[in-house]
């Protein structure tokens, strides 16, 4: 009887060895402990021994019991840890696997416009200069020449804001009220740039925006002539495009500036892009300011970010800026 419990326990730990899942387990558990097991019918059988061999049988039976269990145990053991380590795996929250989809945002381009030319004018010895986008009639008209009557003060398209006394408070229509603002903080020399948002009633077209981005530049100093105006906007249309772009100054007519002109860059067909209007500070500007015109001399110039931006990135439609559509900017 022992010697085929012996083979039977043998079989039983070569089983246990192979068994592939907790089910195959408890089935293999049964079969060799339960209640109908060769062993659980031995151990009933040892009654029926002569009590001299009884002992030893019952040792046996309960050694060879004792290996079985410990088969069993070893074989949960292992399976166990293996569903615990599959579940694992199945639950796994791989908070990598989007690596490759992340993209990382990027300044959108009139930002990248602005920075540029800041750089530009920075490399030329410039500083920045703000002012705010709400400003008064005094700040955005009257210091730069434009008195209450001024036919110019129409095509300015300005919004008004509903403060104070009527159409003396405005979202400011150029970014000029910034000469103002710093030469009144500032003695001379000035060398400054100021970007910023700028307002008009305009609709939006695609070479319009009613809300859009000027930079305003201004030196004042001792022996300023035209002539540095004309070589300082060529200086920074080459080094904001970079060799090519050519610029030119046509006669044109500005309150705040005198002689004033327009001035364009050349486009790669050969025609030419209206970019924005200079001048030479005209002195009763210099003047509000108190700053006296026969001992300092200044030009100024304005011009439109968004279309630098709509040039330099060949876009068609200047709305683009400011759709928003992701699969557009994502392109810059
Ligand atoms: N402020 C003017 C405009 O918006 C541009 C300009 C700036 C002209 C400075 C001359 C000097 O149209």
């Amino acid at each position: 009887m022992i010697e085929e419990l012996e083979q039977t326990a043998a079989g039983a730990t070569a089983r246990l060895a192979d068994v592939e899942d907790l089910d195959g387990l408890a089935a293999l558990d049964a079969e060799y402990l339960g209640k109908k097991s060769a062993l659980t019918q031995a151990k009933k059988q040892l009654g029926e021994l002569a009590p001299e061999d009884r002992k030893a049988a019952g040792q046996a039976v309960n050694e060879i019991r004792g290996r079985i269990e410990a088969a069993i145990a070893e074989a949960r053991a292992r399976l166990t840890s293996a569903a615990r380590a599959e579940q694992l795996e199945a639950e796994r929250l791989d908070l990598t696997e989007t690596r490759d989809e992340i993209r990382r945002g990027s300044l959108h381009l009139v930002t990248q416009a602005r920075d540029r030319l800041e750089d530009v004018f920075v490399g030329m010895g410039y500083t920045i200069a703000e002012g705010p986008e709400v400003e008064s009639a005094w700040y955005n008209f009257e210091a730069l020449n434009i008195p209450e009557w001024h036919p110019a003060r129409g095509s300015f398209d300005t919004i008004f804001v509903n403060l104070g006394e009527p159409e003396q408070v405005m979202l400011r229509s150029h970014t000029s009220p910034v000469q103002i603002r710093t030469m009144e903080n500032q003695e001379p020399p000035i060398y400054i740039v100021a970007p910023g948002r700028t307002f008009r009633t305009d609709t939006a077209d695609a070479t319009h925006l009613p809300a859009f981005n000027q930079i305003e530049g201004l030196v004042v100093d001792r022996g300023i002539t035209l002539g540095d105006l004309a070589g300082t906007i060529d200086e920074f249309v080459r080094a904001f495009f970079g060799g090519e772009v050519k610029t030119r100054l046509r006669p044109s007519y500005f309150p705040f500036t005198e002689p004033s002109a327009e001035f364009d860059i050349s486009r790669p067909d050969g025609s030419w892009l209206e970019l924005g209007g200079c001048g030479m500070v005209h002195p009763n500007v210099l003047r509000n300011c108190g700053i006296d015109p026969d001992e300092w001399q200044g030009f100024a110039f304005g011009f439109g970010i968004d279309r630098l931006a709509v040039m330099r990135y060949q876009l068609d439609d200047i709305r683009e800026l400011v759709n928003n559509d992701v699969r557009f900017l994502r392109q810059f």
